[in-house]
């Protein structure tokens, strides 16, 4: 599998250690400022992949220097409601496996559900609840990746969200975030029933990646950035471009604290 993976890379991405890697929604890849850049390779010349088909998701692998350290950087992510299967949406996570890379920051737009959140505001995770009915580890057991059974109880790795909270400045929360099937947005009903069960922000991704880094001995942190207050508690109807809105206006922020993490992790 390893060998696959690494044979479509160009040989920058295996000639030095990786210090971490990045999964980015939302165009936050766009606004980051490395030193370097040593390699690009778009998402469609990833045998297995496929190219990204959202509009904000660029769909680019970059291999870059950033706050001095060596970093994977996955601009722009395949999505379940796209139709992609579950090996597409993980590909990432079995590709830096591959290359040995240690720990993961997986970012994130999402709906608040909290009612003291708002839009601009950012999350860290502290654990997940999965609606969709779906797991990415579901099928032959992979003995080389994980037990079959992994344990879930700290998928998010304290001393990595940590860093987040500690260099994210104002208005960072900590929450349940919420995998929602999409990709229809959620309904007022599903809200107040996610916010019952828990849940203090929505979203399309993440925890796919999460399940499977954390299952695969990847350690992981993951970051929402709220672009918008939920169903049934925003006034108007919910529209992408709204959260393309607030995801760009989030950028200088996000990049200043993807550097921060990148220059702090273990
Ligand atoms: N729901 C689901 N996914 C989202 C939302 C939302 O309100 N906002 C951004 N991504």
């Amino acid at each position: 599998m390893s060998a696959s993976f690494c044979d479509s890379l160009p040989a920058a991405f295996t000639e030095h250690p990786i210090d971490c890697a990045l999964i980015l929604g939302s165009g936050w890849g766009d606004a980051l400022a490395p030193e370097a850049v040593h390699a690009v390779v778009p998402y469609d010349q990833l045998p297995g992949f496929g190219a990204a088909s959202v509009v904000g998701h660029k769909g680019e692998l970059i291999l870059m220097t950033l706050a001095g350290r060596r970093v994977v950087v996955f601009s722009g992510r395949r999505h379940y409601y796209e139709g992609c299967t579950m090996e597409q949406v993980v590909y990432p996570v079995r590709l830096l496996k591959a290359l040995g890379v240690k720990c993961l920051l997986i970012t994130n737009a999402a709906g608040g559900i909290n009612a003291s959140f708002r839009a601009g505001d950012l999350m860290v995770l502290t654990d997940h609840l999965n609606f969709t009915g779906v797991n990415p580890l579901r099928g032959p057991h992979d003995a080389t990746w994980s037990t079959r059974f992994p344990d879930m109880t700290r998928v998010y790795d304290p001393e990595l969200s940590q860093i987040l909270l500690d260099q994210g400045g104002e208005t960072m929360h900590q929450g349940v975030y919420v995998f929602s099937p999409g990709p229809s947005y959620e309904t007022p009903a599903e809200i107040r029933a996610y916010r019952t069960l828990g849940a203090d922000a929505v979203g399309m991704s993440t925890v796919p990646e999460a399940v499977m880094a954390h299952a695969g001995g990847i350690r992981v942190a993951a970051l929402s950035c709220i672009t918008n207050m939920a169903a049934g508690l925003h006034v108007a109807p919910l529209v992408h471009e709204e959260v393309l809105a607030e995801s760009e206006s989030a950028k200088p922020r996000m990049a200043a604290l993807l550097k921060a993490f990148v220059a702090h992790c273990p």
